[in-house]
């Protein structure tokens, strides 16, 4: 149908879910990333990510609910993000989109958006 939204398009909070897991079985095995994250809240940062990416696609906007507007740039402060770290979590998104097997077309414009995302989240120049 015309007016379904993107996340109804690719199947909803599932596909996501599955997207976010994936995306962090990758992350967990990063020697540049896995220290960045909160080792003792694996499944919370799981389920940030999935319900920003829920709210941002057209989905429930459980993500505001719980944590205000994104301000995404503002909450990766504390995070070191170079070109390396992009460039790594980039590596394991990419594998994750694939593994959902979506049609080009969804595919593609997920990939773009999250092409233009990490590269708006970098906050460190080169050395
Ligand atoms: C949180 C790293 C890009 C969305 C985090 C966290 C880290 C991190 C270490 C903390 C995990 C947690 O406790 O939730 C990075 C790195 C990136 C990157 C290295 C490389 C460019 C992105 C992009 C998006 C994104 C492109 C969106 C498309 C989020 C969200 C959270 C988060 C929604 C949870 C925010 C909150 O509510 O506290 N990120 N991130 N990140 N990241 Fe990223």
């Amino acid at each position: 149908e015309e007016s379904q939204s993107f996340y109804d398009a690719v199947g909803g909070e599932e596909t996501f879910r599955r997207l976010v897991r994936r995306f962090y079985e990758g992350v967990v095995d990063d020697p540049l990333l896995w220290p960045m994250y909160p080792a003792e809240d694996l499944a919370g940062a799981e389920d940030r990510l999935s319900l920003f990416l829920i709210q941002y696609w057209g989905g429930p906007g459980t993500y505001s609910e719980r944590r205000g507007h994104p301000r995404l740039r503002m909450r990766h402060n504390p995070f070191v993000i170079g070109s390396a770290e992009r460039d790594a979590w980039l590596r394991h998104m990419h594998d994750a989109v694939l593994s959902l097997e979506l049609p080009e077309e969804l595919e593609k414009r997920l990939w773009d958006y999250l092409v233009y995302a990490a590269h708006s989240m970098v906050n460190a120049p080169d050395a």
